[in-house]
């Protein structure tokens, strides 16, 4: 007989387990189905987690190399222990993930280790991790199965030589020269890691700038500040055929007016986006559609797919891949199964690139305004007249406010500077309330802090920043 729930919700990411934790709040009875040996889903266990640890861990070791000195900080014998900085990501991740069980328990989610098919509209089977099968009935059933790495035809993961993401979270040594196929979110965070801790890299990209879906005058600057930083950046370059011998991989690639570039290397990141992970589902049995470029399925307002019964969010369904948007659509979703007025505003989810500095943003990017025809206003501070990033020597990068020129409502907010991604929430939740630039710029800020900056940016829209 099948164990009776009111929802299972297949995949324990952000997206699974959020939804798993404010469905049991609302009074229903959950069990979380979860392929991994952990919970947590990529974010916690191979994604957002350790990737910001090893990028925390190697900018300690950058900073005290390059920069202590300048702060009267000197010091003989400095190493790097690559073993133990591994173990520590190692260690946050797994404290992380068992967090996330331990809030099953308090909320009675019953979490259920194995593979998931969807075989009806309320049923769910699950071959179980430890050997067997389970039968599971839901009123409801989610899908938050997530998303995979893309890999290249002519260039397949081995997990060692050439690697996605998870690979190159754990490199047993410092590589010599890695190559990064894709300037995105996954080359920049994971090729600064290793060029802190002593490679050479070098970033293939297909099309003519970094970060392409960013602001584009932020795009440049980080471009800018990563080539300062020693990274090797190949825009317009297609990668053409790779060779692999061994430890060593001789990757040949073209540039837009058509010369050719071999680079020899001892290990390749291939970065170059990531798919839906909906195939092993069932979903075309039940009438499903999944596009079959992406992966993703159609879903209404309410998260719905084609079947009534079936909800899907988080890396499955359209919008940005980031846990943050996953999270808030598991709760929204919830919220609606449970009779509530569940809602994602979809114009202020933040986006983070986690190098140094930061890039953040929020709302709409100047391109994207220009786009759109709407009549707007621009106020810009650098980080350069800021008191605080100046006492920090973090000077580098500028905030951009733009606000549209009638109603002065702010439009977008994209900061490269240090520690955007904690700036960028005051941006964003000014946004939220449909505020406006004079908004910001009459909302006192602690002296001295680097939020300072954004303020002073509202000032600029209107044309009277005081400190620049
Ligand atoms: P996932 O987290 O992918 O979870 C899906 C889960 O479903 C997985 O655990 C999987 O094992 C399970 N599953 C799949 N199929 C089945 C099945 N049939 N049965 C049972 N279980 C199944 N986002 C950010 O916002 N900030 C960041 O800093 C950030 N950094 C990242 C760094 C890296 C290296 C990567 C790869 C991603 C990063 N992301 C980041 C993206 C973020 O990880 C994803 O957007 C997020 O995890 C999506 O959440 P999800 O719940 O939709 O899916
Ligand atoms: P991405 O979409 O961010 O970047 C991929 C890059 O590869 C693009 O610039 C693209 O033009 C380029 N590219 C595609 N095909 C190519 C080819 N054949 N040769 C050369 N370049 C090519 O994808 P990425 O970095 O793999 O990350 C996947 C997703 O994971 C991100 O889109 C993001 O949603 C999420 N993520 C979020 C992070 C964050 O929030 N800080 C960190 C890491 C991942």
């Amino acid at each position: 007989m099948a164990t009776q729930f009111d929802l299972v919700v297949i995949g324990a990411g952000p997206g699974g387990y959020v939804a798993a934790i404010r469905a049991a709040q609302l009074g229903m009875k959950v069990a979380c189905v979860e392929k991994g040996r952990t919970l947590g889903g990529t974010c916690l266990n191979v994604g957002c987690i350790p990737s910001k640890a090893m990028l925390d861990s190697s900018e300690l070791f950058h900073l005290s190399k390059e920069r202590f000195q300048k702060h009267g900080i000197k010091f003989d014998g400095l190493k790097l222990d690559l073993a133990a900085m591994l173990a520590r990501k190692d260690e946050v991740v797994k404290g992380l993930t068992d967090g996330v069980r331990f809030l099953f328990r308090k909320n009675k989610i019953e979490p259920v280790f194995g593979a998931a098919t969807i075989t009806g509209p309320t049923s769910v089977r699950v071959a179980l991790n430890e050997g067997g099968t389970a039968d599971l009935e839901a009123k409801h059933i989610l899908i938050a199965t997530g998303s995979v790495p893309v890999a290249l035809p002519f260039l397949p993961f081995d997990g060692k030589t050439v690697v996605d993401s998870t690979g190159a979270l754990s490199f047993d040594r410092v590589p010599e020269h890695l190559v990064v196929i894709g300037a995105g979110y996954i080359g920049l965070e994971l090729g600064s890691v290793w060029k802190r801790l002593g490679a050479k890299v070098t970033v293939l990209e297909f099309l003519p700038r970094i970060t392409p879906l960013a602001d584009q005058e932020m795009g440049e600057l980080l471009r800018r500040s990563l080539v300062k930083q020693g990274l090797e950046i190949h825009l317009e370059t297609k990668v053409t055929g790779a060779k692999v011998e061994g430890d060593r991989v001789d990757v040949r690639a073209q540039k837009k007016d058509g010369s050719e570039i071999a680079i020899a290397c001892d290990r390749v990141l291939v970065a170059v986006g990531r798919k839906a992970y909906t195939g092993d589902l069932g979903l075309e049995k039940l009438g499903i559609a999944v596009d079959p470029r992406t992966g993703k399925v159609p879903v209404d307002a309410h998260f719905r797919t084609s079947v009534p019964t079936i909800s899907a969010i988080g890396d499955v369904i359209e919008g940005p891949m980031l846990a943050h948007k996953a999270e808030d659509e598991g709760i929204a979703c919830t919220e609606i199964l449970a009779g509530k007025a569940g809602h994602v505003n979809y114009e202020t989810i933040p986006s983070v690139i986690y190098t140094w500095p930061e890039m953040a943003s929020v709302g709409i990017t100047e391109e994207q305004v220009k786009e759109k025809g709407i009549e707007y206003r621009v106020g810009k501070f650098p980080f350069l007249a800021n008191g605080r990033a100046k006492a920090m020597d973090e000077t580098e990068g500028l905030v951009k406010i733009l606000a549209d020129a009638k109603t002065d409502r702010v439009l977008g907010v994209h900061i490269f500077g240090p520690k955007a991604s904690e700036m960028i929430a005051e941006s964003v939740a000014v946004m939220e309330f449909a505020g406006s630039a004079e908004d910001i710029a009459r909302t006192c800020h602690a002296h001295p802090t680097l939020s300072e900056a954004t303020r002073e940016a509202a000032l600029a829209v209107e044309g009277h920043a005081i400190h620049s």
